[in-house]
């Protein structure tokens, strides 16, 4: 269905088979609550949450099957299919998929250093960086295929700098994030009951944490990128939350080469395509871009990233006072940011908003408070723009 509508590539779970994609996901995941929040802005899915077992007897348990997936996905026409593979500690055992990826006819490998909540894989390999990189060396020495290294962008900032950095040098051609993050979707307070989690026939929740996906996430994939852009000289895929073109160029203009979607063609359907490249085809008509090149990374092109907060503080806030209505939400953040100090900056005089420079911290709450723009704040010269 996918190659029918258009998609340029797909990549395989290892979770999931593709063409069983989404009754699969719907068998592991719950009947209810599958997603919270209002479409379009800020939903969120949730996968694998309750699931008895996290491991389904129709997921790629063997090498022979991802190869049959794999072959199965390239006689449907898809033009680009990467394998998607995760193992333990077993650095045998990912050689082995990686080999029965190549044979059935993947075009890459895709390494998943990332998943949250499936015990022994994933994340787990993505804290142990030397393991990541023994498992590259021992791939690159037996398959031929490129390889994309799928991290988390739940990590820190330094773990997933040094982790991409390391899966760089051990010779990964491209760097992919994020996976979902781990996170529990909240609770029906009448009931007590946890959202998106199944009970078993006793009656006992088996996780009450899955892998939150979907827009909400969007933020967290996009500092990812962003911070790894600036770091590595490899090509990047952007994963997280894109359900819109918008959000594509969002992540190629902060450095993404290319970008990745699941739960929203999960939620919307395989033909969103469509929409997504009429989208950016306009845009780039409209902007004058001729090549995705011509923007991706243009962020940091633009402005210089890297310094910002941490070598350079912004100097001070600065108050409208054409625009601002005296309205006191300015106030209140300061006082909630700073009322551990006991003491806070702001104050409203004459009905409008005045800053105590002596106990003004910089830390913009205000600003972001301010309904009307009417605070913004002067940066150090080298970063005024
Ligand atoms: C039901 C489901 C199954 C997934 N299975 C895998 C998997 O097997 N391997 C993997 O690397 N990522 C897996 N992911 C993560 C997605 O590939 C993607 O990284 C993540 O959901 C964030 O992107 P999105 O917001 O576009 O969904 C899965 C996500 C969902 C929702």
């Amino acid at each position: 269905m996918g190659a029918k509508a258009g998609w340029p590539g797909a990549i395989t779970w290892g979770a999931e088979t593709i063409g069983d994609t989404i009754q699969v996901t719907r068998g592991s995941i719950p009947r209810e609550f599958k997603f919270i929040g209002k479409p379009p802005q800020w939903w969120a899915f949730m996968n694998t949450a309750g699931s008895i077992k996290p491991i389904n007897p129709r997921q790629i348990t063997s090498p022979e099957r991802l190869e049959e997936v794999v072959r199965k996905a390239k006689e449907a026409g898809m033009p680009v299919v990467g394998a998607n593979i995760s193992e333990g500690e077993n650095v045998d055992a990912w050689v082995n998929d990686a080999l029965a990826a190549e044979k059935g006819g993947a075009d890459f490998l895709e390494l998943n250093y990332s998943c949250p909540y499936v015990p022994g894989i994933g994340l787990v390999i993505g804290v142990n960086l030397e393991l990541q990189r023994a498992v590259i060396k021992a791939i690159k020495d037996k398959c031929g295929l490129p390889v994309m290294a799928k991290l988390n962008a739940a990590l820190s900032t330094e773990t997933l700098i040094e982790s991409a950095k390391g899966c760089v040098v051990a010779g990964v051609d491209a760097i992919s994030t994020t996976n979902a993050i781990a996170g529990s979707m909240g609770v029906d307070i009448e009931t007590a009951r946890p959202h998106a989690c199944d009970l078993d026939e006793t009656g006992k929740l088996s996780m009450l944490s899955g892998g939150v996906s979907g827009p909400a996430i969007k933020p967290i994939g996009l500092r990812a990128v962003a911070e790894l852009r600036s770091e590595v000289d490899v090509p990047i895929c952007g994963i997280g939350g894109i359900s819109e073109w918008e959000s594509a160029v969002e992540y190629m203009m902060l450095g993404a080469n290319v970008v990745q979607l699941c739960t929203a063609v999960m939620i919307h359907g395989f033909p969103i395509i469509k929409g997504l490249v009429s989208g950016l085809e306009a845009f780039m008509e409209r902007k004058g871009y001729r090549r995705i090149e011509d923007f991706v990374g243009i962020v940091s092109k633009k402005y210089p990233i890297g310094a910002f907060g941490v070598e350079k503080q912004p100097r001070k806030m600065i108050i409208d006072e054409a625009k601002c209505t005296g309205c006191g939400l300015c106030l209140r953040a300061c006082e909630a940011s700073y009322s551990q100090l006991g003491e806070y900056a702001m104050r409203i005089e004459d009905g409008l908003a005045k800053i105590d420079y002596d106990r003004c911290l910089c830390c913009n709450c205000c600003m972001f408070a301010c309904p009307t723009g009417a605070i913004s704040v002067e940066w150090e010269p080298a970063y005024s723009k």
